[in-house]
């Protein structure tokens, strides 16, 4: 695993959004695995400003998102798919038949879940996986004990998980309290995963996704597995890391190879 600790969340927003426009650069149909909550709002904001400052064509971009509220109707103000539309989508040039979310409505959703994973398959396989991560080491909304090499389906959320959204909630709506999530086993399958994490509430996941044991009570320690993950930690998250100096050397000894810094 890279591990790269920022001094703050901004910088840590940079450095990703460096990651994803130069993937871009490099391939204008790149597929995008896409998070929502709080952590990734930062390098959404830099890649509409890319887009507004005409460096970055969406055009040809394809787009899955990780997870789905099960049960709210189409459209309603809280689902994911209105959260992307808001602080991303509608800001920049994916063609709408490019977007795709786990499916949470009509007729045997297991099946649907197969087909969104088959949509994913047809257009080459994930190239860049955005994740943020849960208190409780979730990623996507696989919860702790979520099978490691879990696809596509409907997962029951946590109380901690129902906790932490809830102020999503106080409109009225009653909180849905299952979702269609992309299982471990789909997020595993993404070339490239950047997985971004800001702030103090993150310290127990991170230290248990980094050096932790790999454990279904941590489903982000999984990500051990991945031969391409870049951690994207600011000081606040990283504070528990023991070996927190080292990945900070080790960063340093990449920039330095690559010509970026003197060591
Ligand atoms: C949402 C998702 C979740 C969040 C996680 C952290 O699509 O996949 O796993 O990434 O709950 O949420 P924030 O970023 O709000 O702390």
């Amino acid at each position: 695993m890279e591990v790269i600790v920022c001094a703050t969340a901004e910088e840590g927003s940079d450095l990703a959004a460096k990651e994803v426009l130069g993937a871009l650069s490099r391939k204008p149909d790149l597929v995008l695995g896409l998070a929502t909550g709080s952590t990734p709002l930062g390098l959404y904001r830099r890649m509409i400003d890319a887009h507004r400052r005409v460096e970055a064509d969406f055009s040809k971009v394809f787009t899955f998102n990780l997870d789905e509220y099960l049960g709210l109707p189409p459209g309603h103000p809280q689902s994911y798919r209105a959260f992307m539309d808001q602080h991303l989508f509608r800001h920049i040039n994916i063609p709408p038949d490019h977007i795709h979310f786990p499916p949470t409505h009509g007729r045997d959703v297991p099946a649907q879940c197969e087909e969104f994973e088959r949509d994913m398959r047809r257009v080459g396989g994930i190239d860049i996986q955005i994740l943020g991560i849960g208190a409780d080491g979730h990623i996507g909304f696989n919860e702790p004990t979520s099978s490691l090499g879990s696809r596509t389906r409907v997962k029951t959320l946590m109380e901690e998980t129902l906790r932490d959204n809830a102020r999503f909630f106080n409109d009225g709506t009653r909180q849905p309290d299952m979702a269609v999530t992309m299982g471990i086993g789909t997020i595993l399958e993404s070339k490239r995963i950047l997985l971004l994490a800001f702030g103090t509430t993150k310290v127990r996941a991170i230290q248990s996704t980094i050096e932790g044991p790999i454990s279904n009570m941590y489903p982000a320690s999984a990500l051990q597995l991945h031969p391409r993950v870049t951690m994207i930690v600011d000081e606040q998250a990283a504070a528990g890391l023991a070996m927190r100096e080292y990945y900070k050397r080790v960063y340093r000894n990449k920039l330095s190879l690559e010509g970026s810094v003197m060591p």
